[in-house]
């Protein structure tokens, strides 16, 4: 590989500079927000123990600092679901490709999000867990795409609320990529998802 800075290769797996336009959200922007969500939830429940179920893999740098956020004892696990297929838009058919671990019986769930576009994830995960005897299921999502919801859902946390454009960093990728951005941007490459 050339050393040279200049010459760094997509195969690095490197973000090509090129595709992350404007940041959206900042990386200080996304520090107040995700402690003021804390601070709230840290309110909201108070004398609970809830379990964060993160939806992977865009929510696991949310998930990282917000339970760091939170003053009370929580317990994490994880759901990996796929709601896209090769489609770049949400059909609304899900597929659960790893499960929880934790049984949800009489659980506060607070399910953990990275962005919500049409709502038709979300509005099946919430199904999903209300059957599984939960004592209450509310959500905490750090992006909501401004005007697009099929689906009116009720969410209770919510980070910021963006533009229609695809954006990526702080967990969100593009074809598997930029997760690692500090900050939220817009999305200028080819694809999309
Ligand atoms: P929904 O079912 O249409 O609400 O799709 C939500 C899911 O699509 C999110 O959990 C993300 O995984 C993915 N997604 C939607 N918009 C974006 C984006 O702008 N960047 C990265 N992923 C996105
Ligand atoms: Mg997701």
């Amino acid at each position: 590989m050339s050393t040279d800075p200049g010459m760094r290769s997509d195969d690095a797996g490197r973000a090509p500079a090129h595709s992350v336009g404007e940041i959206l959200v900042s990386e200080a922007e996304i520090r107040s927000r995700v402690a003021e969500l804390g601070e709230q939830i840290t309110r909201d429940y108070a004398g609970e123990r809830p379990l964060l179920v993160a939806i992977l893999r865009g929510a696991f740098m949310f998930l990282a600092d917000l339970s760091r956020a939170i003053d009370l004892p929580v317990e994490v696990d994880f759901m990996a679901v796929s709601s896209y297929g090769n489609a770049t838009a949400s059909s609304g058919v899900v597929r659960i490709l790893k499960d929880l671990d934790e049984d949800l019986e009489n659980r506060h769930v607070i399910v953990v999000e990275d962005i919500i576009d049409s709502g038709l994830t979300l509005s099946y995960l919430r199904r999903n867990l209300k059957n599984r005897a939960a004592a209450s299921v509310e959500v905490c999502a750090l992006l909501v795409r401004e005007g697009r919801q099929k689906v009116d859902e009720d969410l209770a946390y919510v980070g910021f609320e963006l533009p229609p454009d695809f954006v990526v960093g702080y967990g969100l990728d593009a074809s598997g990529l930029y997760r690692n951005l500090p900050y939220i941007a817009r999305y200028t490459g080819e694809g999309g998802d």
